[in-house]
């Protein structure tokens, strides 16, 4: 669409100089257009406010606006308003509060067409004692920054501990809380562990699927309700509505964290109800769980787990598919010209498009790799797999989404277990001559 700011390059373009029948030629050329672009504009400025309501909010939140910020009272100059996690001071309206930001903030108003999301991972505040770890993280972060620059997703990478005894898994339930708070523009908080690498740089997420809940985990139903395992869902990748929904769960969750008092209680409450569970101490996973269980009517119908695609997936039954699955695409590619075609990163999703409607019968790329068990920042991985096992699995995941995202750069990683080797890409690859 026709944006007010290239209006204004048509119109400060046409420099009537040299040759002046061609450059009045040029210039009736850019009248028809600005002519042509500003009849677009209004039609498509009808349309966005043919609704009543959208007329009258944005209206009254122009008129906001025309104070300067810090005149605008909000729940930010509340000095009772707390982001850390404490049982004795919740958040009380945050919808209305979140609403009343927006109103005063129009410029960051959706209209459900394209919601916000900001994703927030993060680390530990200290080196990483396996040494290369840190390589890792930052490669794994890398990952993720990639991902988000081509779908145009906001990144919060955190490596404090906001709670001090909140540890571990439960580090992230803080962050997602102080997220939500600093940005109520937001409609979704997409948390993703450290150790998950996205390896379908393509994929967009089905949020219309989602509009009608407020947490989407990977996960599935027969495991949850009918085996009562402690795996049937995976809670180190979720995305969580910004709501007050979402704030009260997050404090129901975290009651069984390290920083309340009845975290032993807790512990040897989900012993007793998930036999798979091996280690005794409360864990954030067996929590949600816990709840979809014992409280289901209380936070069930709110709560998506998807199974359809690789929400998040166990990464040990799939980096051994990764050559194949490019084998697969390469195949498509050879009889596709249009996939071929060199472009800007840019116009990545309008490709995705066009290979989707090529791609029947292929095996996909997973959208999510995750290495739960490796621990890549501490090496202390799980012992029912070597290191190495981990290391290659990491090296060619990372390596297999890389590639997706150097091809907008001209290069590949020929081999998916060489992170230094990349060759440049030649013209109409991969059709050779
Ligand atoms: C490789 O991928 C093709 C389709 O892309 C599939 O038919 C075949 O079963 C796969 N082979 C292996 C070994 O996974
Ligand atoms: C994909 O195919 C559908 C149905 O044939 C078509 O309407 C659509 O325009 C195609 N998308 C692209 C990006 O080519
Ligand atoms: C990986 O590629 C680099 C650069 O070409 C090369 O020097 C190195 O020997 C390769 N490593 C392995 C393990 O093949």
């Amino acid at each position: 669409m026709v944006s007010p700011e290239e209006l204004s390059h048509f119109q400060t373009l046409p420099k009537r100089t040299v040759l002046h029948r061609a450059s009045s030629l040029i210039a009736d050329g850019f009248l028809f257009i600005v002519g042509a672009s500003l009849a677009l504009f209004l039609i498509w400025a009808l349309l966005s406010f043919t609704n009543q309501n959208d007329v009258a909010q944005s209206f009254n939140s122009q008129l906001h606006t025309d104070h300067p910020p810090q005149l605008i009272s909000t729940f930010y100059d509340d000095a009772t308003l707390s982001y850390s996690i404490q049982n004795d001071n919740p958040i009380k309206n945050w919808d209305e509060k979140r609403q009343q930001w927006l109103r005063y903030h129009y410029q960051y108003q959706t209209h459900n067409s394209k919601p916000r999301i900001l994703l927030v991972t993060g680390s530990r505040p200290a080196v990483c004692s396996n040494p290369v770890g840190d390589h890792l993280l930052l490669r794994l972060f890398k990952n993720k920054v990639d991902y988000c620059r081509i779908h145009g997703i906001e990144i919060f990478y955190n490596n404090a501990l906001l709670h001090p005894k909140m540890f571990g898994f439960w580090a992230k339930y803080p962050v997602v809380k102080a997220a939500m708070l600093a940005h109520p523009e937001v409609e979704w908080i997409w948390w993703v562990d450290s150790d998950a690498v996205f390896t379908d740089m393509e994929f967009k997420l089905p949020l219309q699927r989602y509009s009608k809940h407020n947490l989407v985990v990977h996960g599935w139903s027969h495991a949850v309700y009918k085996e009562q395992s402690w795996t049937g869902l995976n809670a180190g990748v979720f995305l969580i509505r910004n709501c007050q929904w979402s704030m009260d769960l997050i404090d129901e969750w975290a009651k069984m964290g390290p920083q309340s008092l009845e975290y032993e209680k807790w512990g040897k409450t989900q012993k007793l109800v998930f036999k798979d569970k091996l280690y005794p101490e409360s864990d954030d996973q067996s929590g949600l769980i816990y709840l979809l269980l014992k409280e289901n009517e209380k936070w069930g119908d709110k709560i998506y787990l998807e199974s359809e695609y690789n929400f998040e997936g166990y990464w040990l039954g799939m980096v051994g598919g990764l050559d194949n699955i490019t084998k697969g695409y390469t195949e498509i590619e050879k009889k596709v010209g249009v996939l071929r075609r060199r472009h800007a990163e840019k116009m990545s999703e309008y490709y995705s498009e066009i290979r989707e409607n090529y791609s029947k019968g292929v095996e996909k790329r997973p959208f999510v790799i995750h290495f739960t068990g490796c621990e890549p920042c501490t090496g202390d991985h799980n012992p029912v797999y070597t290191w190495e096992a981990c290391w290659n699995g990491m090296q060619k995941a990372l390596n297999f989404a890389d590639n997706q995202v150097l091809r907008s750069f001209g290069f590949v990683h020929p081999d998916l277990l060489n992170s230094s080797l990349v060759s440049p890409l030649p013209f109409d690859f991969p059709l050779d001559g």
